[in-house]
């Protein structure tokens, strides 16, 4: 068993009562419906500190009215079985009143790097994000935090946060888990059914080949994207909001000689599926 703490006092108390022996915290925030990208988290962590928190919280903020926030998988007593198996020292499960009491009107910001792709086609996902991010890194004050690479852009939001906010963490990331056939795992891949489950790998294949095709410094990579995308439409995807390769770290669309990371969002009917990759 796991021990779990629910309030901000709480979670204080058992981290200050950590840090004043000498110890490193590791916080690694989550929405729950676990799985091995997160236990990858939560070991990346452990190299990094020597008491890990997780934070368990489906976050309404970052999801808009139209979105799965009511369907999100929820299953606090296995993520609870997974994390003590993980090795992590405590769970941070608060609830909504704790993290948004009646009256909370702040909410955090970062423009720029949340201005394009997610941004665009989730206008509010990433002040939701920044904000609840801000909440968990304050209510905690870990040394370290570890975010999959999966979410890229929502990694250099993390970061950008983080260094124009002075807060004294440093963020980590981690490499996308992914399944045997390259599908990165993502606890909406639950959504799947089996013949999506099938088809969903080309996103995968689809932003590797416009990774090689830049490395290979092919002539007209626009053409390759839009090729790339109709292919992707031909496997099976219902649409395709975005495939772009971008600067690594501003997320503005990428020009020859900037650092690369090609980031991916399409539809597998009712499931959106986002993936992203590097050199
Ligand atoms: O990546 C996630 O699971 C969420 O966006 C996060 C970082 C836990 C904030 O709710």
């Amino acid at each position: 068993m796991i021990e779990t703490v629910r309030d901000v006092a709480l979670l204080r108390h058992v981290i200050n009562s950590w840090r004043a022996v000498g110890h490193r915290i590791a916080l690694v925030p989550t929405m729950g419906a676990l799985h091995q990208g997160h236990l990858d988290l939560i070991a990346g962590a452990r190299t990094h500190a020597t008491k890990v928190v997780a934070s368990v919280f489906v976050n309404p903020a970052q999801f808009a009215p139209h979105e799965d926030l009511a369907r999100y998988p929820r299953n606090e007593l296995r993520d609870a079985d997974l994390l003590a198996q993980a090795g992590c020292d405590l769970l941070y499960a608060p609830d909504n009143k704790v993290m948004y009491p009646e009256g909370f009107s702040t909410h955090v910001e970062v423009s720029g790097v949340s201005a394009r792709w997610e941004g665009t086609f989730r206008p509010q996902f990433f002040s939701g994000v920044a904000t609840v991010v801000t909440k968990l890194l304050l209510q905690a004050r870990p040394n370290v935090a570890m975010f999959g690479e999966k979410d890229w852009q929502q990694l250099q939001v993390v970061t950008k946060l983080v260094a124009d906010l002075d807060i004294e963490t440093a963020i980590i990331g981690v490499t996308t888990r992914r399944e045997d056939d390259g599908l990165a795992m993502s606890s909406r891949n639950a959504y799947l059914s089996p013949d999506q489950r099938r088809i969903a790998p080309a996103l995968a294949r689809a932003l590797n080949g416009i990774c090689d095709a830049i490395v290979a410094d092919q002539a007209d990579i626009a053409q390759f994207v839009e090729a790339t995308k109709l292919s992707l439409i031909g496997e099976g995807f219902a649409s395709i909001d975005y495939l772009a390769p971008c600067h690594a770290y501003s997320l503005e669309p990428w020009r020859r000689g900037d650092p690369v990371r090609v980031l991916g969002a399409a539809w597998l009917g009712q499931t959106r599926l986002i993936d992203n990759c590097g050199p």
